[in-house]
């Protein structure tokens, strides 16, 4: 397994739809493998293939122990709202409450091709949706108001620096989730 670079906010792959896989190959089961990886080494709970550079319609999700691939993810119910913080491990320091759906339904493929659908509230529901967004080329901060998006977009001036390219390398062991902020980034 190898870990993977992730694209930072600037990178055009993170606006771009994706595309619909058809097969589940070995290749992509190396890739939802590799994600894994990246996504622990990150501290995060979610991660979607356009934060590492790839086009296919594919998501990776731990929240609590509850461990996901999404292969094509569909939110097919959605009830409730609920506000809470999140964050994204493609704009790292940047944080936002978002309303969500509290409580979400979605169809997926999972690692082995086999479709599946999963209920799911609070933490896991908001990773889900907060993922699939990833793969239609939406991002957290494009839910903020007007002056809190503005707000963090002064910020990320200052913090994109680190990443040139708009590449985030991550160091094995380095990457520990801020204590300020409870939510783990996905
Ligand atoms: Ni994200």
């Amino acid at each position: 397994m190898s870990l993977l670079p992730i694209h930072v906010l600037g990178s055009p792959i993170l606006r771009e739809e994706t595309t619909v896989v058809t097969e589940v190959t070995d290749e992509m089961r190396t890739l939802i493998d590799d994600m894994y990886e990246t996504m622990y080494a990150a501290s995060g709970i979610g991660l979607a293939a356009p934060q590492v550079g790839r086009s296919e319609r594919i998501a990776v999700v731990d929240v609590e122990g509850q461990k996901f691939a999404l292969i094509n993810p569909e939110i097919v119910e959605r009830d409730g709202k609920e506000r809470a913080e999140e964050a994204c491990l493609s704009i790292p320091e940047i944080y936002g409450h978002v309303e969500r759906a509290k409580r979400v339904v979605v169809q997926a493929i999972d690692r082995d091709g086999k479709p599946y659908e999963i209920e799911a509230r609070g933490l896991l529901a908001r990773c889900f949706q907060h993922e699939i967004d990833h793969l239609h080329g939406r991002l957290f901060i494009d839910y903020l108001s007007y002056l809190k998006r503005r707000g963090a977009m002064n910020e990320w001036e200052e913090l994109k620096a680190q990443y040139p390219g708009n590449i985030r390398h991550l160091i094995p062991g380095q990457h520990e989730t801020d204590a300020d902020h409870p939510e783990a980034e996905m």
